[in-house]
Order: C-alpha cells, then structure tokens, then sequence
C-alpha cells in the first residue's frame, strides 16, 4: 500500500469522515462509484436487512458514516384490516449472539445466532422509519430502501392481492411519487418451514412476485427479490436466480438454515456456496447485490468478479471490537474502514493487487471499482 494511503487509513482509523469515498477518489484515484436499481452511489457497501436498520438513530449513524445505502427490516405484509398471511414472521425477539462458525472446508468465520423474523411492530410504525429514511435519501447522504415479505401463497392458491395492495399503497404514501424501490425477502426460515419443501411453488413466487408488487405499488417500482438459500441442491439454487429475470434486481443469497438448531447462520459456508452458484449464473445484464460473510474487502472483489455492483452486510458490523483496526468511530465508520482500508484484505489494496496482475487498468489515472464487476 503506498504510503500517502497508509497515512489516510491512519488518519481515518483515528478519525472517520462521512466524505471518505470522495476523498479517496480526488486523493488516491480510486473511484469506487456504482448503482443500487437506478441510483447513483459514490461506492457499493450497504447495510443488509435486519436489526441494524430497525431505528432512525442507525440511519442516522449510517449517513454519518457515508455508507451507501440501507436496506430496512423486513415488514411483514398485511391487508386494509390488519390480517397477515405471512403473520408468522412478524415475531419479537432481540437476543442476538455473535458466534464462530467452522465451515466444511476447515476455515473458522463469524455468524450471528438471532431466532426473530421480521419487523414486529404496527405497518405505520414502519412507514415512519421509511420516511425517516427518505430525509436521508433526498439529503444525498444514504439511500434507504423498505424491505418486504408478502404472501406467499401454495399450489392452488391465489395471491391475496388486497395485502399486496394495502402494504404497498402504504408504503408508497411514505415514500412519495418517485420510483418506489424495494426488496422483497423469501428468508432462511422460510427455507426451513414447510411452505419452502415445493420447488415448484418457490419458483412461481420468483416468478410472479415482480409483476404483483409493480401492479401494486401505486406508481414506478424497482423491485429486487433476495433469494433464499433453499435448502435443495445448487441445481436448484441456481434455477431460482434464472427463474428471477423478470425481477429490476437479485440480492443473492439470504442465510442458510441449519435444521439441527433451528436458526439462520452464515460464515465461509454461506459465501462459498453463494459464489459458487452466482459463478454458474453469469450474469445476464440483470443487476446483483451480494449479501453474506462479506466481512473484507477481498469479499466485495469476489463477489463483484461474480456480477455482483453492490454488497450488503450484517455480519461486518457486529464483530467484537478487536477486529476493527479503527480505534474510535460508530460501528459502521469502523466497519467501512475494515472493508476499504485493511492493507491485506481491503478493497484498494485488492484493487491495486489487481492492477498489478493486469486484471484491471486506470481509465484518466483512475482505478474504478466497476470494471471488477463481472463478468
Ligand atoms: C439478526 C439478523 C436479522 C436479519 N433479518 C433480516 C430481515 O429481516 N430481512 C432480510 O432480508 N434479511 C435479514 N437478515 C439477513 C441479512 O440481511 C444478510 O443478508 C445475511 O445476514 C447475510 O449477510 P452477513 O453474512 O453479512 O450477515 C438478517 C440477518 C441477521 C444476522
């Protein structure tokens, strides 16, 4: 790492700024700028969906941070008389343990055991969080984006079109006349209960869902499905990435669900089996965000080199202290500075490795970020 960037990582491990991605752009001539469906942002980490992103003061953190975008928990629909075909998701629970996980290949990663769903509050609660999130969008500081589950509904059965409806005519309200962008969430606990056991209903709810939320969404609406990791074979998981052209975009691949405990976890296992599926799908023009063990900056690069413009973590921002080179700072200043400036594993120090091996070339003395994404 040359040494005027060793002095910024220095600089910033003692004290983070919120226009960090400029700096290293007009400083270093790193420009790490992307999109998330449609939107401009000056780099590609992002909060993944959970419970970092449940209260205003960790979108306030996040924007302070200059992180790029936040996914919100994900709120369980409901229709115009508050009924939820989905209600089950909707339990409370806080307790969340940070936890090693050995993966199959011998390598020791981190996971977090939580046994909570989706968001456990009242719809209009969550709209406020929404616009909330809105102030930061429109400021230009942090692009947040609601997450959902809606219903799901079994061979035979039709989609309640009137949750679709209410859930989403809310949420438009919140979010105002522009395009409406959206995740919808399948879940590792979907994976694990006894409405994920059909391969061939998890395909048709890949496959129609976009078209319900556009119906429903009272206006424009950007829509990327997170797939879950099913729990058959990678045949199958890569048929469910195919069977999602329909969708703006695919962030790929929620937790995978260990039977014997009954809970989501991640680690090595999670981001193996995600890159080695998305390396089986070459992207196809349809945008990715990759999401799972993304606790490096050589993580965003793999995943990147996989289609990936995005990444969204959870992981990263709950280590133990220790693993933050960054001595002071929010969590999420510390985390950014984990990913972009770790000398070994950070994303410029991967970005100059692969300048070095030719992989990737200046463009006006610049190194840009987008020319990893693959394929
Ligand atoms: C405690 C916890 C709660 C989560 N809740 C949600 C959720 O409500 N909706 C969702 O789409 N993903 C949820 N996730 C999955 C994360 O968004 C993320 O995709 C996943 O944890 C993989 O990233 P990671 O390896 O960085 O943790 C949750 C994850 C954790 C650890």
């Amino acid at each position: 790492m040359p040494s005027t960037l060793s002095a910024e990582r220095e600089r910033l491990g003692r004290e983070w700024r919120r226009d960090w991605a400029e700096q290293v752009r007009a400083g270093h001539r790193f420009d790490l700028s992307t999109s998330l469906l449609g939107v401009p942002l000056l780099h590609p980490i992002g909060k993944a969906s959970g419970q970092l992103s449940l209260r205003p003061e960790q979108l306030q953190h996040d924007a302070d941070a200059g992180l790029s975008f936040a996914v919100l928990k994900t709120v369980i629909g409901e229709d115009a008389a508050g009924a939820r075909s989905m209600g089950e998701w909707a339990i409370h629970e806080t307790r969340m343990v940070v936890e090693r996980r050995d993966a199959p290949g011998g390598r020791t990663g981190w996971t977090v055991t939580w046994k909570g769903r989706g968001w456990d509050g009242t719809l209009a609660g969550y709209c406020a969080l929404v616009e909330a999130g809105r102030a930061h969008s429109r400021a230009g500081h942090l692009l947040v984006l609601p997450s959902v589950k809606l219903h799901l509904p079994p061979a035979g059965e039709e989609f309640r079109e009137a949750e679709f409806a209410h859930t989403l005519g809310a949420l438009r309200a919140a979010w105002g006349a522009e395009p409406l962008l959206l995740e919808h969430d399948f879940s590792p606990t979907l994976a694990g209960d006894p409405r994920g056991r059909e391969r061939e209903d998890i395909l048709r709810w890949i496959d129609e869902l976009p078209g319900m939320i556009r119906a429903h969404g009272g206006g424009p609406v950007r829509v990327a499905l997170k797939l879950m990791n099913a729990t058959f074979d990678d045949a199958f998981q890569a048929g469910m990435l195919r069977a999602a052209a329909g969708a703006d975009a695919v962030t790929v691949f929620n937790r995978l669900w260990d039977k014997g405990r009954g809970v989501a976890y991640g680690g090595w296992e999670l981001s193996d089996r995600n890159l080695a599926v998305l390396a089986a799908v070459p992207r196809d023009g349809q945008e990715r965000s990759g999401t799972g063990n993304v606790i490096s900056g050589r993580q965003v690069v793999e995943y990147a080199r996989r289609g990936c413009s995005t990444v969204q973590c959870h992981t990263a921002f709950q280590l133990p202290l220790g693993e933050y080179a960054a001595g002071a700072g929010s969590r999420t200043a510390r985390t950014l500075h984990r990913l972009v400036f770790d000398p070994a594993d950070g994303l410029l120090a991967v970005m100059l490795e692969e300048e070095k091996a030719g992989r990737l070339h200046r463009h006006d003395g610049e190194l840009r970020f987008r020319d990893l994404v693959g394929p």
